[in-house]
Order: structure tokens, then sequence, then C-alpha cells
């Protein structure tokens, strides 16, 4: 199956409530088979109502991070979130929404075959690295699993409330470029 026919199929998708109240389905976007995934939370207002991800002030921010250090989702990254549909009043998916979730996730992911997966922000973090996890400490280090690298980073809607953290997320991006030219990856 290519991602354009997963696609399709997870527009119909009723497997959780969330799909109630959507406008548009948020699959996902960016360079189909990308070496370099990144893994949000959940679309907000301005993704929902274009089914995009990271469309509002928060994707602006995370696209000036990736130009920072030459990637785009035009060109070499491709953006997905834990959940496909909008939670209400842009609360956190809950633990059940985010499972029922995942096997599009997991379909994306066998289709796209990335060697680095970005999970932006705690809630993509926890789930796919370790449920433990603290963005605070743990932010930038890559670990592997299942011969996927994984590194976990501020999500930027947390930069925008607390703006001091940014050159901590800075570094983290600038963490990955260096990765990226330690495995050969051409991007
Ligand atoms: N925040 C996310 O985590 N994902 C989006 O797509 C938009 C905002």
């Amino acid at each position: 199956m290519t991602l354009d026919e997963l696609e399709i199929k997870c527009k119909n998708c009723t497997k959780c409530g969330l799909c109630e109240g959507r406008t548009n389905l948020v699959f996902g976007y960016g360079k189909k088979d990308a070496d370099i995934m990144l893994i949000g939370e959940g679309p907000g207002e301005n993704e929902d109502l274009q089914g995009k991800p990271f469309v509002g002030r928060s994707g602006a921010l995370l696209d000036k991070f990736l130009a920072s250090v030459d990637l785009s989702r035009e060109k070499n990254v491709y953006i997905a979130n834990m959940v496909k549909c909008r939670p209400p009043k842009n609360r956190d998916p809950k633990p059940e929404e985010q499972e029922l979730c995942l096997n599009w996730l997991r379909e994306q992911f066998k289709i796209i075959r990335p060697k680095i997966i970005v999970c932006v922000g705690r809630i993509s973090a926890q789930k796919l690295i370790d449920p433990k996890f603290k963005v605070t400490q743990e932010h930038g280090q890559f670990i592997e699993k299942n011969g996927v690298l994984m590194m976990g980073t501020y999500h930027p809607a947390a930069i925008l409330r607390n703006p001091n953290n940014k050159e901590l997320a800075f570094q983290d991006w600038l963490a990955l470029r260096d990765k990226i030219d330690e495995l050969g990856i051409e991007i």
C-alpha cells in the first residue's frame, strides 16, 4: 500500500470519539520517503481546519528550527501526530485515543521507513520512547529502538509559552543535524 492509499483509508476512521469533532483528519505531510520523521501530539484548531500538521504558530516555529539545520517538510522531513483528529479544546489526547490511533502511525512508519524519529513534545516521547520520559531532562538524547534512532525535544507550543527554552530546543535540532551527518544520511 502507498502512503496516499493509507491516507484515504485513514480519512474514514471512526475508531475513537475524536472523529466526531473533526473538520479534517490530519494524516501527515512531507516527503513520502523521508529519513527523518517528526511526531507531534495532535491537530490544533488551524490544523483541523486545513488538514495539515503544524500550520499554526507552533508550526511556524517548528519550520524555523528545521530551516536552521537545512531541513524542511517539503524536501526531507515527514511530519505526523500521535492522533489524527483534533482533541476538543486542544486537550491532551487520552491514552486510549493514542492507542487506537497508533496503528495508523505504525502503518505510516512501515511505508516511510525513516532512520530517525523526533518526538516533538512530551506526549509522543512518552508514548514512543519511554512512559516516564521527561523533556526537561532527556531532550536531545538519541536512543535506538528496533533499529531506529529516536530523540525527544521541546514542543514548539511549550517554547512559545516559555521562550527561555528556545536555545535548549535549538541545541536539539543541531544535535539532529550532527547525527544526520555522523550517520552519512543523504538528505
Ligand atoms: N501541535 C501538534 O502537536 N501537532 C500539530 O499538528 C499542531 C500542533
